[in-house]
């Protein structure tokens, strides 16, 4: 099962941004305990701090891949277009966050793309795309190309 993990912007400082809240391990740090922990889910990744960028990622990727991890970042709260674009899509989303956006200030208390997502993990930092990946795992969704 091919699965895409798409980071949006500021993720590509992970391990040096905010470490109190988002942790002390870069993203690329992480990615081979990831396929470690899943060998039966193909997985990619993509980051990028630029809106359109991550756009055409989801149009590319939303017709063949099985599903999407997303951490769209600060564009969860304020992106029409990435909201349309996985409305767009044919592939699964799941919406992930390190931090627990409930907890935070009110202007993360929205979010634009979950209803357009198969559901949200937020707070578990790095586990929270674990989580994700566990629901694809479980799920096996069909191809959806
Ligand atoms: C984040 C939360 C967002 O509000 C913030 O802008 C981020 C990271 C998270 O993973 O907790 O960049 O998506």
């Amino acid at each position: 099962m091919h699965i895409l993990i798409i980071n949006g912007p500021n993720l590509n400082l992970l391990g040096r941004r905010e470490p109190g809240i988002y942790g002390t391990r870069s993203f690329e740090d992480y990615l081979p305990e990831l396929r470690e922990a899943f060998p039966n889910l193909e997985l990619e990744y993509f980051q990028s701090n630029h809106e359109g960028e991550l756009i055409d990622k989801l149009h590319e990727a939303g017709f063949k891949h099985h599903g999407i991890v997303l951490n769209a970042g600060a564009y969860t709260h304020t992106s029409i277009a990435l909201a349309d674009a996985i409305a767009a899509i044919n592939s699964p989303v799941v919406e992930v966050h390190l931090s627990n956006l409930a907890a935070r200030e009110q202007f993360r208390q929205t979010s634009l793309i979950g209803k357009h997502c198969i559901g949200s993990i937020s707070g578990f930092k790095l586990e929270s795309y674990k989580l994700a990946l566990h629901y694809f795992e479980g799920t096996r969704p069909k191809r959806v190309g």
